[in-house]
């Protein structure tokens, strides 16, 4: 068991059943500082249950989270987030009726960090709003509504609203689904730029090229339990991944 300082999340026998079905079925999982870890598996593996069960939105049947050495089972989502834990979600979410811009300011608004537990009341801090819409390639359709910008500039955004409030850790979900390959490479770079600058950072990927070109660690859950932890590279020649996540054809046409 490692809960050294620069673990930054730590589960542990994590168990998520709905009625009969173990959607997450005793997960021990850890994350270091500055780590970039990719998660993969079929449709089904429970891999968007486990983000829920530590970002708080779904509570856990069994088995312990602990995040900076706190146990945080029970905690809301806004209090993580306050805490410097931040998601983003599978599907795209945002304010459809605001502007880029008004978004990340709702994010930075709703979940600014916390000292002490107490939410310290600021202004909007526009400088920050700015840089990081800059940062992620928005600025020039920062006073666009978000109902009428394209599918990547979505996903940028979410990634900007949870980035805006300088989290701790970032957990991604599918933050490349459905986007074309150039998109693909495109956000390849960011989250690389990104990770150059120490962000801690989980995310749940299909896209088996994305996911080689940035993670450090691989992690794969079938049926909700962990058939692989390593290396992405390992991942081609693991016998399990191959047979129970990609079939017989390879890690080659995996997408
Ligand atoms: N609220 C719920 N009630 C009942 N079953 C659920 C609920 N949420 C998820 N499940 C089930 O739990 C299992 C895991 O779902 P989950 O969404 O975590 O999979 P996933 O690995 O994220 O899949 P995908 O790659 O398709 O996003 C599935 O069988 C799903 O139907
Ligand atoms: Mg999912």
């Amino acid at each position: 068991m490692d809960s050294g300082q620069d673990t930054v999340l730590e589960c542990r026998g994590v168990v998520k059943r709905y009625g009969a079905l173990a959607a997450v079925d005793g997960v021990d999982f850890n994350v270091k500082v500055g780590e970039c870890v990719g998660i993969g598996g079929p449709n089904g593996a429970g891999k968007t249950t486990f983000f829920d069960l530590i970002s708080g939105l779904t509570p856990v049947t069994d088995g312990t989270i602990t995040y900076k050495g706190s146990d945080i089972v029970g905690t809301a989502p806004h209090l993580l987030c306050h805490r410097g834990l931040a998601r983003t979600f599978q599907l795209n979410s945002g304010f459809d009726d605001l502007s880029v811009y008004e978004n990340v300011l709702a994010a930075q608004a709703f979940g600014r960090r916390s000292a002490g537990g107490i939410v310290l009341a600021h202004k909007a801090d526009h400088e920050a709003a700015r840089r990081i819409l800059a940062d992620i390639g928005l600025e020039c359709i920062a006073s666009e509504k978000v109902a009428g910008v394209s599918v990547l500039a979505r996903k940028k955004l979410m990634v900007a609203t949870a980035l805006v409030n300088e989290p701790d850790i970032i957990l991604l979900d599918e933050p490349v689904g459905g986007l074309t390959p150039p998109e693909i490479e495109e956000f390849i770079a960011l989250v690389q730029r990104f990770k150059a600058r120490g962000l801690t950072l989980v995310f749940i990927e299909h896209v088996m090229h994305f996911l080689m070109a940035v993670a450090d660690r691989a992690m794969i859950m079938h049926q909700g339990q962990i058939i692989y932890d390593g290396s992405p590279q390992g991942l081609s020649t693991d016998k399990t991944v191959t047979e129970v996540y990609l079939g017989s054809a390879g890690i080659g046409g995996a997408d």
